[in-house]
Protein backbone atom coordinates (compact mmCIF):
# COMPACT_ATOMS: atom_id res chain seq x y z
CA UNK A 1 0.00 0.00 0.00
CA UNK A 2 2.45 2.59 0.90
CA UNK A 3 4.70 1.68 -1.82
CA UNK A 4 2.12 2.34 -4.27
CA UNK A 5 1.37 5.95 -2.91
CA UNK A 6 5.07 6.72 -3.26
CA UNK A 7 4.60 5.37 -6.52
CA UNK A 8 2.20 7.77 -7.51
CA UNK A 9 3.83 10.55 -6.08
CA UNK A 10 7.03 9.69 -7.69
CA UNK A 11 4.85 9.73 -11.01
CA UNK A 12 3.78 12.71 -10.65
CA UNK A 13 7.14 14.15 -10.42
CA UNK A 14 8.52 12.62 -13.45
CA UNK A 15 5.18 13.63 -15.48
CA UNK A 16 6.46 17.66 -14.36
CA UNK A 17 10.35 16.56 -15.00
CA UNK A 18 9.94 15.42 -18.13
CA UNK A 19 6.90 17.75 -19.79
CA UNK A 20 8.16 19.67 -22.43
CA UNK A 21 5.35 22.49 -23.63
CA UNK A 22 6.85 25.04 -25.73
CA UNK A 23 3.50 26.82 -26.82
CA UNK A 24 1.54 29.28 -24.92
CA UNK A 25 -1.05 26.92 -24.62
CA UNK A 26 0.74 24.40 -23.76
CA UNK A 27 2.27 25.99 -20.68
CA UNK A 28 -1.05 27.04 -19.70
CA UNK A 29 -2.45 23.23 -19.60
CA UNK A 30 1.08 22.39 -17.68
CA UNK A 31 -0.39 25.60 -15.22
CA UNK A 32 -3.68 24.07 -14.71
CA UNK A 33 -2.56 20.59 -14.27
CA UNK A 34 0.13 21.05 -11.66
CA UNK A 35 0.23 24.91 -10.45
CA UNK A 36 -3.52 25.82 -10.93
CA UNK A 37 -6.03 25.72 -8.05
CA UNK A 38 -7.46 22.47 -9.00
CA UNK A 39 -4.06 21.12 -9.24
CA UNK A 40 -3.28 16.98 -9.33
CA UNK A 41 -0.94 18.03 -6.26
CA UNK A 42 -3.03 18.97 -3.77
CA UNK A 43 -4.90 15.79 -3.49
CA UNK A 44 -1.77 13.82 -2.72
CA UNK A 45 -1.06 15.26 0.66
CA UNK A 46 -4.18 13.42 1.69
CA UNK A 47 -2.87 10.43 1.33
CA UNK A 48 -0.60 11.09 4.03
CA UNK A 49 -3.25 9.37 6.13
CA UNK A 50 -2.60 5.97 4.47
CA UNK A 51 1.05 6.81 5.41
CA UNK A 52 2.85 4.51 8.29
CA UNK A 53 3.41 6.73 11.35
CA UNK A 54 7.44 6.26 10.70
CA UNK A 55 6.98 6.85 6.73
CA UNK A 56 5.23 9.99 7.40
CA UNK A 57 7.83 12.53 6.94
CA UNK A 58 9.33 11.12 4.06
CA UNK A 59 6.25 11.38 2.54
CA UNK A 60 5.28 14.98 3.10
CA UNK A 61 8.60 16.01 2.40
CA UNK A 62 8.40 14.38 -1.10
CA UNK A 63 4.86 15.71 -1.73
CA UNK A 64 6.05 19.17 -0.81
CA UNK A 65 9.57 18.30 -3.44
CA UNK A 66 7.00 17.78 -6.07
CA UNK A 67 5.26 21.13 -5.92
CA UNK A 68 7.99 23.23 -5.66
CA UNK A 69 9.48 21.64 -9.07
CA UNK A 70 5.81 22.38 -10.15
CA UNK A 71 5.97 25.89 -9.40
CA UNK A 72 9.94 26.60 -10.81
CA UNK A 73 9.32 24.48 -14.01
CA UNK A 74 6.36 26.51 -14.52
CA UNK A 75 8.23 29.95 -13.31
CA UNK A 76 10.70 28.87 -15.96
CA UNK A 77 8.28 28.26 -18.73
CA UNK A 78 6.45 31.06 -18.20
CA UNK A 79 9.57 33.08 -18.80
CA UNK A 80 10.58 31.31 -22.08
CA UNK A 81 7.12 31.87 -23.27
CA UNK A 82 7.08 35.25 -22.72
CA UNK A 83 10.90 36.28 -23.89
CA UNK A 84 9.77 34.19 -26.96
CA UNK A 85 6.66 36.76 -27.83
CA UNK A 86 9.32 39.36 -27.08
CA UNK A 87 11.53 38.70 -29.87
CA UNK A 88 8.35 38.13 -32.09
CA UNK A 89 7.06 41.61 -31.38
CA UNK A 90 10.51 42.88 -32.01
CA UNK A 91 10.49 41.42 -35.59
CA UNK A 92 7.49 42.87 -36.09
CA UNK A 93 8.86 46.86 -35.13
CA UNK A 94 9.19 49.06 -38.33
CA UNK A 95 12.17 50.80 -36.74
CA UNK A 96 11.90 53.52 -40.27
CA UNK A 97 8.50 54.98 -39.18
CA UNK A 98 7.77 58.36 -38.17
CA UNK A 99 7.61 58.40 -34.70
CA UNK A 100 4.61 59.77 -32.37
CA UNK A 101 4.94 63.44 -32.30
CA UNK A 102 5.27 64.61 -28.70
CA UNK A 103 2.33 65.78 -26.48
CA UNK A 104 3.18 69.28 -25.77
CA UNK A 105 1.97 71.01 -23.19
CA UNK A 106 0.20 74.38 -23.11
CA UNK A 107 0.92 77.80 -21.48
CA UNK A 108 -1.82 78.54 -18.96
CA UNK A 109 -4.36 81.09 -19.69
CA UNK A 110 -3.27 83.46 -17.14
CA UNK A 111 0.20 82.91 -18.10
CA UNK A 112 -0.53 84.08 -21.53
CA UNK A 113 -3.00 86.56 -20.57
CA UNK A 114 0.21 88.19 -18.35
CA UNK A 115 2.86 87.67 -21.15
CA UNK A 116 0.91 89.87 -23.46
CA UNK A 117 0.65 92.94 -20.71
CA UNK A 118 3.64 92.65 -19.48
CA UNK A 119 4.95 92.59 -23.32
CA UNK A 120 2.80 95.37 -24.16
CA UNK A 121 4.45 97.84 -21.34
CA UNK A 122 7.81 96.57 -21.72
CA UNK A 123 7.44 97.61 -25.58
CA UNK A 124 7.19 101.45 -23.99
CA UNK A 125 9.93 101.32 -21.67
CA UNK A 126 8.67 99.54 -18.56
CA UNK A 127 10.49 96.84 -16.58
CA UNK A 128 9.08 94.09 -14.86
CA UNK A 129 9.70 94.64 -10.66
CA UNK A 130 8.72 91.35 -9.09
CA UNK A 131 8.17 90.94 -4.90
CA UNK A 132 6.96 88.49 -2.43
CA UNK A 133 3.65 87.55 -1.69
CA UNK A 134 3.95 87.01 1.81
CA UNK A 135 4.29 90.63 2.80
CA UNK A 136 4.03 93.11 5.84
CA UNK A 137 1.51 95.03 7.01
CA UNK A 138 3.44 98.26 6.35
CA UNK A 139 4.11 97.35 2.36
CA UNK A 140 0.38 96.42 1.80
CA UNK A 141 -1.32 98.99 3.85
CA UNK A 142 0.55 101.52 5.94
CA UNK A 143 2.71 102.68 2.72
CA UNK A 144 -0.39 102.70 0.79
CA UNK A 145 -1.73 105.31 2.98
CA UNK A 146 -4.54 102.91 4.46
CA UNK A 147 -5.06 104.15 7.28
CA UNK A 148 -5.65 101.55 10.22
CA UNK A 149 -8.91 101.28 10.31
CA UNK A 150 -9.55 100.87 6.98
CA UNK A 151 -12.06 98.01 6.05
CA UNK A 152 -9.58 96.45 3.62
CA UNK A 153 -7.04 95.38 6.68
CA UNK A 154 -10.47 93.44 8.01
CA UNK A 155 -9.66 90.18 9.03
CA UNK A 156 -12.26 89.23 6.54
CA UNK A 157 -10.32 90.00 3.72
CA UNK A 158 -6.87 89.43 4.37
CA UNK A 159 -5.35 86.49 5.47
CA UNK A 160 -2.72 87.29 7.90
CA UNK A 161 -0.34 83.86 8.64
CA UNK A 162 -0.41 82.37 11.69
CA UNK A 163 -0.36 84.15 15.66
CA UNK A 164 0.52 87.17 13.15
CA UNK A 165 -1.06 90.76 12.73
CA UNK A 166 1.89 92.05 10.94
CA UNK A 167 2.96 89.29 7.68
CA UNK A 168 0.03 88.69 5.97
CA UNK A 169 -0.67 87.79 2.02
CA UNK A 170 -0.31 90.14 0.18
CA UNK A 171 -3.96 91.79 -0.74
CA UNK A 172 -2.79 93.54 -4.15
CA UNK A 173 0.12 93.78 -6.16
CA UNK A 174 0.27 97.49 -4.68
CA UNK A 175 2.40 96.30 -2.26
CA UNK A 176 5.89 96.22 -4.86
CA UNK A 177 4.95 100.11 -5.13
CA UNK A 178 6.39 100.84 -1.63
CA UNK A 179 9.44 97.92 -2.27
CA UNK A 180 10.56 99.88 -5.44
CA UNK A 181 10.12 103.34 -4.00
CA UNK A 182 11.39 103.21 -1.10
CA UNK A 183 15.01 101.45 -3.23
CA UNK A 184 14.79 103.19 -6.77
CA UNK A 185 15.47 106.79 -7.32
CA UNK A 186 12.79 108.41 -9.63
CA UNK A 187 12.64 108.24 -12.60
CA UNK A 188 10.74 104.95 -12.09
CA UNK A 189 8.93 103.01 -14.75
CA UNK A 190 8.10 99.69 -13.59
CA UNK A 191 5.14 96.70 -13.42
CA UNK A 192 4.53 94.67 -11.16
CA UNK A 193 2.77 91.24 -12.22
CA UNK A 194 2.20 88.58 -9.68
CA UNK A 195 -0.45 86.49 -7.12
CA UNK A 196 -2.60 88.17 -4.51
CA UNK A 197 -4.55 86.95 -1.98
CA UNK A 198 -8.10 87.83 -0.28
CA UNK A 199 -10.73 86.23 2.32
CA UNK A 200 -13.63 85.79 -0.19
CA UNK A 201 -15.67 82.70 -0.50
CA UNK A 202 -14.76 81.46 -3.79
CA UNK A 203 -17.69 81.10 -6.48
CA UNK A 204 -18.09 81.19 -10.38
CA UNK A 205 -16.93 85.03 -9.90
CA UNK A 206 -14.25 85.26 -7.31
CA UNK A 207 -11.55 83.42 -5.79
CA UNK A 208 -9.19 83.63 -2.76
CA UNK A 209 -6.28 83.60 -4.97
CA UNK A 210 -5.85 86.20 -8.28
CA UNK A 211 -3.63 87.67 -10.51
CA UNK A 212 -2.63 91.48 -10.61
CA UNK A 213 -0.23 93.74 -12.89
CA UNK A 214 0.43 96.87 -11.17
CA UNK A 215 2.27 99.74 -13.18
CA UNK A 216 4.03 102.61 -11.66
CA UNK A 217 5.29 105.82 -13.62
CA UNK A 218 7.63 108.63 -11.17
CA UNK A 219 8.96 111.21 -12.64
CA UNK A 220 8.93 115.20 -13.13
CA UNK A 221 5.92 116.54 -14.48
CA UNK A 222 4.05 113.58 -14.81
CA UNK A 223 0.37 114.33 -15.78
CA UNK A 224 -2.99 112.72 -15.41
CA UNK A 225 -2.73 113.32 -19.39
CA UNK A 226 0.55 110.79 -19.46
CA UNK A 227 -1.59 108.10 -17.95
CA UNK A 228 -4.87 108.38 -19.72
CA UNK A 229 -2.39 108.43 -23.04
CA UNK A 230 -0.33 105.02 -22.08
CA UNK A 231 -3.60 103.37 -20.39
CA UNK A 232 -5.24 104.04 -23.94
CA UNK A 233 -1.70 103.09 -25.68
CA UNK A 234 -2.58 99.47 -23.48
CA UNK A 235 -6.14 99.39 -24.14
CA UNK A 236 -5.79 99.11 -28.16
CA UNK A 237 -2.44 97.02 -28.00
CA UNK A 238 -4.56 94.76 -25.67
CA UNK A 239 -7.97 94.65 -27.32
CA UNK A 240 -7.38 96.16 -30.36
CA UNK A 241 -7.28 99.14 -32.81
CA UNK A 242 -10.70 100.09 -32.54
CA UNK A 243 -10.77 100.31 -28.79
CA UNK A 244 -12.41 102.87 -26.51
CA UNK A 245 -11.52 103.56 -22.91
CA UNK A 246 -13.28 105.72 -20.50
CA UNK A 247 -12.38 107.20 -17.00
CA UNK A 248 -14.76 106.86 -14.69
CA UNK A 249 -14.12 108.85 -11.01
CA UNK A 250 -13.29 106.62 -8.03
CA UNK A 251 -11.39 106.39 -4.80
CA UNK A 252 -8.20 104.35 -3.54
CA UNK A 253 -6.61 105.47 -0.70
CA UNK A 254 -3.28 105.69 -2.67
CA UNK A 255 -4.25 107.61 -5.53
CA UNK A 256 -5.55 111.39 -5.76
CA UNK A 257 -7.35 111.57 -8.06
CA UNK A 258 -8.18 108.44 -8.62
CA UNK A 259 -10.54 106.67 -12.09
CA UNK A 260 -11.45 103.21 -12.59
CA UNK A 261 -10.99 102.13 -16.58
CA UNK A 262 -13.27 100.96 -18.83
CA UNK A 263 -12.79 99.59 -22.42
CA UNK A 264 -15.39 99.11 -24.78
CA UNK A 265 -16.57 95.58 -24.83
CA UNK A 266 -14.42 94.08 -27.70
CA UNK A 267 -16.91 90.99 -27.49
CA UNK A 268 -19.60 93.00 -29.07
CA UNK A 269 -18.24 95.89 -30.60
CA UNK A 270 -19.87 98.05 -27.76
CA UNK A 271 -23.10 96.79 -29.21
CA UNK A 272 -24.28 95.14 -26.15
CA UNK A 273 -24.00 91.91 -25.43
CA UNK A 274 -24.11 89.67 -21.80
CA UNK A 275 -20.39 89.92 -21.30
CA UNK A 276 -20.99 93.82 -20.92
CA UNK A 277 -24.39 93.55 -19.54
CA UNK A 278 -25.84 95.73 -22.56
CA UNK A 279 -23.67 99.06 -21.77
CA UNK A 280 -20.84 98.39 -24.25
CA UNK A 281 -18.31 98.72 -21.69
CA UNK A 282 -16.45 96.41 -19.26
CA UNK A 283 -14.02 97.83 -16.11
CA UNK A 284 -10.87 96.42 -16.29
CA UNK A 285 -8.60 98.63 -13.96
CA UNK A 286 -7.83 100.89 -11.32
CA UNK A 287 -5.73 104.42 -11.24
CA UNK A 288 -4.37 107.37 -10.39
CA UNK A 289 -2.17 110.32 -9.47
CA UNK A 290 0.33 108.79 -6.80
CA UNK A 291 -0.98 110.67 -3.37
CA UNK A 292 1.37 112.67 -2.34
CA UNK A 293 1.68 111.16 1.04
CA UNK A 294 2.56 107.54 -0.25
CA UNK A 295 5.61 109.32 -1.97
CA UNK A 296 6.38 110.98 1.45
CA UNK A 297 5.78 107.59 3.65
CA UNK A 298 8.41 106.00 1.37
CA UNK A 299 11.32 108.75 1.04
CA UNK A 300 10.49 110.41 -2.54
CA UNK A 301 10.17 114.31 -2.49
CA UNK A 302 6.25 114.89 -3.36
CA UNK A 303 7.25 118.53 -4.25
CA UNK A 304 9.32 117.54 -7.01
CA UNK A 305 7.97 114.65 -8.34
CA UNK A 306 4.34 113.24 -9.79
CA UNK A 307 3.59 109.99 -10.62
CA UNK A 308 0.54 107.85 -11.82
CA UNK A 309 0.12 104.26 -10.53
CA UNK A 310 -2.57 101.35 -11.88
CA UNK A 311 -3.46 97.94 -11.34
CA UNK A 312 -5.18 95.50 -13.20
CA UNK A 313 -6.80 91.97 -12.01
CA UNK A 314 -5.57 89.34 -14.89
CA UNK A 315 -8.33 86.34 -14.13
CA UNK A 316 -11.77 89.16 -15.96
CA UNK A 317 -9.05 89.67 -18.58
CA UNK A 318 -8.49 86.04 -19.62
CA UNK A 319 -12.05 84.97 -19.14
CA UNK A 320 -13.21 88.06 -21.05
CA UNK A 321 -11.12 86.91 -24.05
CA UNK A 322 -11.14 82.98 -24.24
CA UNK A 323 -14.85 83.35 -22.82
CA UNK A 324 -14.76 81.24 -19.72
CA UNK A 325 -17.35 81.16 -17.59
CA UNK A 326 -16.28 79.70 -13.93
CA UNK A 327 -13.01 81.71 -12.37
CA UNK A 328 -12.36 78.55 -11.19
CA UNK A 329 -11.66 76.40 -13.86
CA UNK A 330 -8.40 79.12 -13.74
CA UNK A 331 -6.87 77.16 -10.29
CA UNK A 332 -8.23 73.36 -10.92
CA UNK A 333 -5.63 72.41 -13.67
CA UNK A 334 -7.58 69.97 -15.02
CA UNK A 335 -5.95 68.82 -18.20
CA UNK A 336 -9.26 68.89 -19.87
CA UNK A 337 -9.42 72.44 -19.26
CA UNK A 338 -5.87 73.58 -19.68
CA UNK A 339 -5.33 71.87 -23.06
CA UNK A 340 -7.81 73.76 -25.12
CA UNK A 341 -5.32 76.28 -24.90
CA UNK A 342 -2.18 75.02 -27.31
CA UNK A 343 -2.41 77.47 -29.89
CA UNK A 344 -3.98 80.18 -27.87
CA UNK A 345 -2.24 83.58 -28.35
N1 LIG B 1 -4.78 97.91 -5.64
C1 LIG B 1 -6.07 98.12 -6.24
C2 LIG B 1 -6.91 96.86 -6.03
O1 LIG B 1 -6.38 95.83 -5.76
C3 LIG B 1 -5.95 98.41 -7.70
C4 LIG B 1 -5.32 99.73 -7.97
C5 LIG B 1 -6.09 100.87 -8.09
C6 LIG B 1 -3.95 99.86 -8.08
C7 LIG B 1 -5.53 102.10 -8.34
C8 LIG B 1 -3.38 101.08 -8.34
C9 LIG B 1 -4.18 102.20 -8.46
O2 LIG B 1 -2.07 101.23 -8.46
O3 LIG B 1 -3.62 103.40 -8.71
O4 LIG B 1 -8.11 96.93 -6.16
Amino acid sequence: MAAEIFEKVNQVLEEIETATPKTKEEVEQFRIRFVGSKNVIKPLFGNIKNVDNNRKKEFGQLVNKVKQAAESKFQELKDQVETAADAAEGQQLDLSAPSEPLDLGARHPISITMNRIIDIFQRIGFSVAEDREIEDDWHNFTAMNTPEDHPARDMQDTFYLKNSTEMLLRTHTSSVQARVMKNQKPPIRIIAPGRVYRNETISARAHCQFHQVEGLYVDENVSFADMKQTLMYFAKEMFGADTKIRLRPSYFPFTEPSAEMDVSCFICNAEGCNVCKYTGWVEILGCGMVDPAVFETCGIDSKKYTGFAFGMGIERQAMLRYRINDIRLLFENDTRFLGQFKSAL
